[in-house]
């Protein structure tokens, strides 16, 4: 960001072209230095209060988030004991092999990725998502037609404990998540990270994040339930996030792990 503040002011392109950034969007474009040309280029200048605004987004928008899940993740692992094991063989057999929890080693753990998702599916840390319409837009031929200017709540924790997406939708199941059962789930039903050219810019970086935390905490501790955990969760009200009142759990330190 403070490279871009002082970057010059392109007023070379026409709105024509600004407008149409979309076809330079990364995730579509083959031509690398088409995202170069849109990100090189920026339309308005950046001030000081731009730059703080945006870094308070990224606090509030990335470190809440993840530690969230990474509480959520700790306690449904103390609670199911058959995960928790399943995880370690997991992540063990993987440190035995590699050494190293190196960054492509971590993406081969398909059971950790499936907790972690399993875990964004039941404690979703953003219930719900708000989209305005732009321009009046009927929905298919459903005959139901969005104004310009309505703004659409998509209600993610709803959606993700809907029995029709996910059976037994309160059960903690990772196994929803593995490679081979997940065309399984119904496209836009599962929105942890929402969709679409707004959705998180720090979902794979969350998620590694999430992925090299957990691996390292499991392959030495074991998580357990004591007579102090609590089970439903209570949660503090007027939070815009899933807090609970009390996370307890016990923590074994895993002694034959060096
Ligand atoms: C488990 C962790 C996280 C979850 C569940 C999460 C979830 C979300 C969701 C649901 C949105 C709204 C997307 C939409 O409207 O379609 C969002 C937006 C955003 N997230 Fe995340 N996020 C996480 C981690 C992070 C991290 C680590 C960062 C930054 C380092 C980050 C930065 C942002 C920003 C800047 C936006 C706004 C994007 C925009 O409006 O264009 N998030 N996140």
């Amino acid at each position: 960001m403070i490279d871009a503040k002082h970057r010059p002011e392109d007023t070379t392109k026409s709105d024509k072209v600004e407008q149409n950034d979309s076809i330079f969007d990364t995730t579509q474009s083959s031509d690398p230095s088409s995202h170069v040309l849109s990100t090189n280029k920026p339309k308005m200048t950046i001030t000081d209060t731009d730059i703080v605004s945006t870094s308070i987004l990224f606090f509030a928008a990335g470190y809440e988030t993840t530690a969230t899940i990474l509480s959520f993740l700790l306690y449904l692992l103390a609670l199911n004991e058959n995960c928790q094991q399943k995880l370690y063989e997991e992540v063990n057999g993987q440190t035995v092999k590699n050494e190293t929890n190196s960054y492509d080693n971590l993406t081969k753990l398909s059971y950790l990725e499936a907790c972690i998702a399993e875990t964004l599916r039941l404690y979703t840390p953003v219930s719900l998502l708000g989209r305005t319409a732009s321009e009046d837009y009927t929905i298919g031929n459903t005959g139901i037609t969005v104004e310009k200017g309505t703004t659409i709540i998509i209600p993610i924790h709803a959606l993700h404990h809907s029995p029709d997406y996910f059976p037994e939708p309160k059960q903690y199941r990772p196994e929803r998540f593995l490679p081979e059962n997940r065309d399984k789930i119904i496209p836009y039903t599962y929105l942890p990270f929402g969709a679409g050219p707004r959705n998180c810019v720090g979902m794979r970086f969350a998620l590694m994040e999430a992925k090299a935390v957990v691996a390292r905490m499991v392959i030495k501790y074991e998580f357990i339930r004591t007579a102090n955990t609590k089970v439903p969760l209570q949660y503090v009200s007027k939070s815009s996030i899933p807090r609970p009142t009390d996370f307890t759990v016990g923590v074994h330190y895993r002694s034959k792990i060096g």
